[in-house]
């Protein structure tokens, strides 16, 4: 039987959702989005564009496609209820309800989440309405925080003191806000990384390690971005952490399903691997941006069996990934993500990326061309056996787009870079 799958979203790691959907012949893909995303428009049967924060939109488009199954991208989506309204109408969605989509959508939550139900890894933290409270707590902690405010802000509200920004300037960033309420907490000390999971009726299948890349410049300066590109290794962890690591996240991963209840799609796990062990610094309610293109062109089992043994109540398959690396570099406007300068024609297409594979972004296909968005452009991702390989790719595709109008991190999976980050785990850990 042919499913009818209808994605939400229109940007890069959307496209990789839809390569995965598309890839067998028992799906009939559908697309919306804000964007008309070329990538997934061509592999899709027809595409809309609408706003994905609409449910009605997305339900009524859904029923006219005659969807069967959908899956979510965007947390924005899933926070305006679209899961909800799609399971509503009838259409099972690989995604959270909005309830359980605070996970990621309310940082308070989250942390008290994690705290009544023992969930292993939280950082110490308060939550705050007022400000000038915030600021006291501030002035009286002894210790770096990081200042995060409860709702979304696409992966740029955050500010780490002692490492992004001075105690006086958290402060001051706080008294400007119009934020409803902040959660400070301790600051992690260590090296990140992303375990993301596919979650439903209860059972767990967790994915190889991905590190994600936030800040905007190379060397890891510059303000926080969505994420700038990201890395996976041929093995489930990555090289700066052993395997007891790895099984510590999933423990957590696996902790914080079984007490969400009920929990459907992806449970996206952002950890910080410290001295003491791995801490959460987040969950998301969905895959990762830029981490879905490290893990789904590795992914063996078929995506569309994972949907539909979901939706059909019994149990997820179990995973299978390919041995090999990953290293994913992302092109964005010049000038992001303070001041993006959109309207660069976009020079790359999948012919031209080589050996790499191309998924598109915030890009708007006109009659003309590809133009770029104020967001993030598109993102190369190499497939090889090492790091040092796949990366030699994406930057071989990132060399034929060129960089007019376009800015990347070359540093990302080079060797130097990946170093860096064993020298600083093993500093940490004192070996
Ligand atoms: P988030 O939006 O929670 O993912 O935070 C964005 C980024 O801020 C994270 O990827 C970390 O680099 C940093 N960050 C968040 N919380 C902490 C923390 N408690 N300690 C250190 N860095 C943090
Ligand atoms: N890569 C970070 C995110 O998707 O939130």
């Amino acid at each position: 039987m042919t499913e009818t799958v209808l994605l939400v979203g229109g940007g890069g790691r959307e496209h990789a959702i839809a390569r995965a959907v598309a890839g067998t012949e028992d799906a009939t893909l559908y697309a919306c989005a804000g964007n008309r995303n070329p990538g997934i428009a061509e592999l899709a049967a027809g595409f809309e564009t609408l706003e994905t924060t609409n449910p009605t939109a997305v339900t009524a488009y859904a029923g006219e496609v005659g969807a069967d199954l959908a899956a979510v991208g965007p947390e924005a989506a899933l926070e305006a209820g679209v899961a909800d309204a799609l399971d509503d109408a009838g259409v099972y969605t690989f995604g959270p309800r909005e309830e359980q989509a605070r996970i990621e959508t309310d940082k308070g939550f989250q942390r008290r989440f994690m705290q009544e139900h023992d969930v292993p890894g939280c950082p110490d933290f308060e939550e705050f309405r007022d400000m000038e409270a915030a600021c006291e707590y501030i002035d009286s902690y002894d210790g770096d925080l990081a200042v995060k405010p409860a709702g979304l802000t696409g992966g740029k509200g955050v500010r780490v003191i002692g490492d992004q920004v001075t105690a006086e300037e958290a402060k001051e960033y706080l008294r400007e806000s119009d934020y409803d309420r902040v959660v400070l907490e301790e600051r992690l000390v260590g090296e990140e990384f992303t375990v993301q999971a596919f979650v439903a009726n209860g059972e767990v299948r967790v994915t190889p390690a991905v590190q994600d890349h936030k800040r905007a410049y190379e060397g890891d300066e510059g303000p926080n971005t969505g994420g700038m590109g990201s890395y996976s290794d041929a093995a489930l962890e990555l090289p700066f952490m052993d395997e007891d690591d790895y099984l510590e996240a999933v423990d957590v991963i696996q902790a914080t399903v079984d007490a969400l209840e009920g929990y459907k799609g992806v449970l996206y796990g952002q950890f910080m691997l410290t001295a003491e062990g791995v801490k959460v610094v987040e969950f998301n309610a969905r895959f990762g941006d830029p981490e879905a293109m490290n893990t789904l062109p590795v992914l063996e089992t078929d995506f569309l069996d994972v949907l539909v043994a979901a939706r059909e109540g019994g149990s997820l398959p179990q995973l299978s990934f390919a041995r090999q690396a990953t290293v994913c570099k992302y092109a964005v406007p010049d000038g992001y993500p303070t001041d993006p300068q959109a309207g660069a024609r976009v020079a790359i297409d999948e012919n031209s990326a080589g050996d790499a594979l191309l998924f598109y972004a915030s890009v708007d296909e006109r009659e003309d061309g590809i133009y770029t968005t104020t967001s993030r452009s598109f993102a190369v991702v190499g497939v090889a056996d090492t790091i040092t390989e796949a990366e030699e790719q994406a930057e071989a595709a990132l060399a034929a787009a060129g960089e007019e109008g376009l800015r990347m991190r070359h540093d990302i999976g080079k060797p130097d870079l990946v170093q860096r980050r064993i020298d600083h785990m093993r500093e940490l850990r004192g070996d």
